[in-house]
Order: structure tokens, then C-alpha cells, then sequence
């Protein structure tokens, strides 16, 4: 409460010490500054600053909202990562971004302050004043602030999840690569019991959890919804392989290794991979980050053994198992190395498939100077897919084709695949 804090601390004067103020308050519909707020706690930290030069600081300059303090606010746009963007007036009148999970876009919400960083606030929406109409009861019984920490969007009809991140990925692409994109973000059923890969915290007594969000806390979990029934857990096959099948094709994979977890993912994304690089007999084809083989296997049958498939993948343990599930193409070569290192050409077609912090400057570069006529980039990070697609332009590959699928429903999570086409050689973005 800036007035009755700031007062007494302007009163106080020319403390050097630091101090805490703290105000609560509860009743409703108290003015600060143009923002009505109703019901709500704030708690306020306020520290004096020392006199500088014999100028007075301004108590507020390091004025401070704590953990806890709680907040009735509008929600504005989801945000990258599983939240919503509301603002919130300091005590010096200034607006602080806060990030707040268990909201969507248009409600009104109570929110509670569960994280203060330099430049923003983390926040979980603990009471719905007015709901959004896409707002539903969570399936799970553990999906609410302070539960698991698995699930970003079970409060979220699914039809309102895909829009949700189609909207975060086209905010991604216009801010990091300048790019109008206009994407419809598919269904991919199942929706719940999707996950064939679980990693839970053993717990005493043969139970187990899940983490709460950014917390070494375990909720315990008896029944993850979106867990597919007969879910690999981790630890109880460590390094003992596992046969997987798509379309018609086999591969051995470390039973801790990666696999795609959604069932229906290794097939979409090979369908959509293959289709928009239409690879042809004879064709050199590179697969960067290639796992056990899963794109290089469909490479090398569409290339023939007049082309060569080149897979690079850094784990030992999965390139091991790339070279075996491509054995039976005396054109294809498993190759172990971080892509990094650039050994990577020559290539007509690449599939650039990176875990989660994309490709980056180097990469893509080493990429673009074997002048391959496409690429295919399959990104489950919408924000290092548009950053990379950026240094694409910069060396003259224009993206001609994006599809995004829903393969992690109820969480934040989105699949995409673009294709990356060799254009004209394009003008340097300004820095
Ligand atoms: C998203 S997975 C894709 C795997 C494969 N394309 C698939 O769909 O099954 C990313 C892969 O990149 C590998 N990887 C991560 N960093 C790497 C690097 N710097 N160089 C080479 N491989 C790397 C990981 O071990 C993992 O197998």
C-alpha cells in the first residue's frame, strides 16, 4: 500500500539502514495510482537506499514485492512458456510483467506472487473472478498451483490449447524472425495417456511423483493422466533396447534413450519430414541430430543406393544404435559426433532435428554453406526454431512450408516442422 508505506518512510527520512515495511491489506477497492484494485494482500518490502551526492533516493526505487502477495488482476496474452501475461503497479506507479500460470487470456484473477525476478514476477492464478469461456475442469486432479507441475493447460479446452500455441508461435516468429506466420496447430490423438516415456521420483513404499513447477517438492502421483498406460519408465529399463516399429520400419533403441514420446509421433513427423523434402534416388541426404535413425532410415530407402545418408548424432549410446538399425543400407553411415564440429557435408537434403536449444549460428551456417536445395527442421522450441529460421535468411534459405502438431496436449509444449528452401541469397537483417 505505496501511500501509508511511502508516507511513513518519507517521514522517517535519511535512513541509511535498511528497513521493511510491510502492508496488508484487505478491504476492497482501494485506488493506486489509475488501477482499481479489489480484496486483495500485498506485502511490500521497502529498502531505504543511502543518500547518493546528497541527493535524496527514492525509498521506491528498490522497493520490492514479496513472495506471496496476491493481486487481482487482468490477464492479458499467453505467454511462451506455459503462461499468461498480467501487469502489476509497484508502489512507484510503474507496471511489472508478471508471468502467471493457470490463467488464460480475458479473465479476471486473483494470482499469487510465487516468484520475483529482476525484470518480472512468476504468479499462479489461485481463484478465477471471471472465467474465460474456454476454461474447463482440469482432468487431473493434481493440475492446480502448488500440485504437479507437469501440465501447463489442463484448465484449457483442447481446441483452446492449439490455439494457444499457435498463437505463441507465431509471436515467436514475428519477434525473433520478423515473420508473419499464420499456423493451425493439428490434433494429435490421444489426448490423455499419450506419454510413452515417464520419468517419476521413486518414493518410499514403491510409490512415486512428479515435481511441483520449478520445485524440488514431489507431489506424490498415483495416476498421471496423460501417461500412456504401458509407459517406459526410467530405471526399470535403463540401457536395455526396445523395439519400436513405424511404418513398417524397425528400430533397437536404448530403453533410456530418446524416443519421440507421443505414439503417433515418429510416424507424423517422418510423413510430414519425407513429404516436404521429397527426397530423390540419388540424392545425398544429411540427418543432424538423428537419434537412432528414425529420419535416416526413411532417407536412405528414398535416396537408394545411388544417394548416401549421413547420420551425425552426439550420444554414443544412440549412434550406436543408429549404425544398427541402418545396417541393412550399405549407402547410410551412423556417424557419432556433436554437430557442432561442422564434419558434416556434403548433403542435397538435410533433416535438422536439435534437442530443445535448437541449432544456432554455427550450425545453421555450416548448414547453409553446403548449399543443400532444402532442409527440413523439426523444433519442439517454437522461440529457437524462429531464432535459427533468422540465420536461415541470413544466408539465403527462405521458409516455404510450417506445420505444427499437438504432440504434448495439456502441456505448453508444441511440435513444429518447417521446410527451408534456398532462395536468392537475401540481404543481412539490420542487428
Ligand atoms: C530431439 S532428439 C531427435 C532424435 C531423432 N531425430 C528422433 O527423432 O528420434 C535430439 C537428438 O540430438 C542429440 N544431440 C543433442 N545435442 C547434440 C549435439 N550437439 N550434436 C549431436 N547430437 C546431439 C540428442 O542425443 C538427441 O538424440
Amino acid at each position: 500500500m505505496p501511500g501509508a508505506c511511502g508516507g511513513g518512510a518519507a517521514d522517517a527520512g535519511l535512513a541509511k539502514e535498511k528497513t521493511t515495511a510491510r502492508a496488508v491489506r484487505t478491504k476492497p477497492t482501494t485506488r493506486v495510482g489509475e488501477e482499481t484494485r479489489m480484496d486483495y494482500t500485498v506485502v511490500t518490502r521497502v529498502t531505504f537506499a543511502p543518500h547518493s551526492g546528497g541527493q535524496r533516493v527514492s525509498p521506491y526505487d528498490r522497493a520490492v514485492i514479496e513472495i506471496d502477495a496476491e493481486y487481482d488482476v487482468e490477464i492479458e496474452r499467453v505467454a511462451h512458456g506455459g503462461h499468461c501475461v498480467a501487469r502489476i503497479q509497484e508502489p512507484d506507479g510503474r507496471k511489472r510483467v508478471a508471468f502467471v500460470r493457470h490463467a488464460l487470456p480475458g479473465e479476471r484473477v486473483r494470482i499469487r506472487i510465487t516468484g520475483v525476478e529482476k525484470s518480472f514476477l512468476r504468479a499462479d492464478a489461485i481463484d478465477v473472478l471471471t472465467p474465460s469461456p474456454d476454461r474447463v475442469e482440469p482432468p487431473c486432479p493434481l493440475a492446480h498451483p502448488d500440485g504437479c507441475g507437469g501440465c501447463d493447460f489442463q484448465h484449457v479446452a483442447l481446441p483452446a490449447q492449439r490455439a494457444l500455441k499457435a498463437a505463441v508461435i507465431a509471436e515467436q516468429f514475428s519477434r525473433l524472425a520478423g515473420l508473419d506466420v499464420d499456423v493451425v496447430v493439428e490434433e494429435v490423438p490421444p489426448t490423455l495417456r499419450w506419454r510413452t516415456r515417464m520419468q517419476y521420483v521413486p518414493l518410499p513404499g514403491g510409490r512415486r511423483g512428479l515435481r511441483k513447477h520449478r520445485s524440488h517438492t514431489i507431489i506424490e502421483v498415483d495416476d498421471c493422466l496423460i501417461a500412456a498406460p504401458d509407459a517406459r519408465e526410467s530405471g526399470d529399463l535403463r540401457g536395455a533396447p526396445v523395439t519400436e516399429t513405424v511404418l513398417g520400419h524397425t528400430f533397437q533403441v536404448a530403453g533410456d534413450g530418446f524416443w519421440q514420446v507421443h505414439p503417433e509421433a515418429p510416424r507424423l513427423l517422418v510423413e510430414t519430414v519425407m513429404a516436404m523434402l521429397a527426397p530423390k534416388p540419388g540424392e545425398r541426404a544429411l540427418d543432424l541430430y538423428a537419434g537412432v535413425g528414425l529420419f535416416s532410415s526413411f532417407l536412405a530407402e528414398a535416396v537408394g543406393p545411388r544417394g548416401h545418408v549421413t547420420s551425425v548424432e552426439g550420444d554414443r549410446s544412440a549412434s550406436r544404435w543408429a549404425a544398427e538399425n541402418l545396417k541393412r543400407f550399405d549407402h547410410a553411415t551412423a556417424t557419432c559426433a556433436p554437430v557442432e564440429r561442422g564434419v558434416i557435408g556434403p548433403g542435397d537434403v538435410v533433416v535438422l532435428d536439435p534437442p530443445r536449444v535448437g541449432a544456432k549460428r554455427r550450425v545453421v551456417e555450416s548448414i547453409t554453406a553446403l548449399e543443400p536445395r532444402a532442409v527440413a527442421y523439426v523444433a519442439c522450441d517454437p522461440a529457437a526454431l524462429a531464432r535459427d529460421v533468422a540465420y536461415f535468411a541470413d544466408a539465403g534459405y527462405a521458409m516455404s512450408e510450417l506445420r505444427a502438431f499437438d504432440l504434448f496436449p495439456m502441456t505448453h509444449h508444441v511440435e513444429c516442422v518447417a521446410l527451408l528452401v534456398r532462395t536468392e541469397p537475401q540481404p543481412s537483417r539490420p542487428a
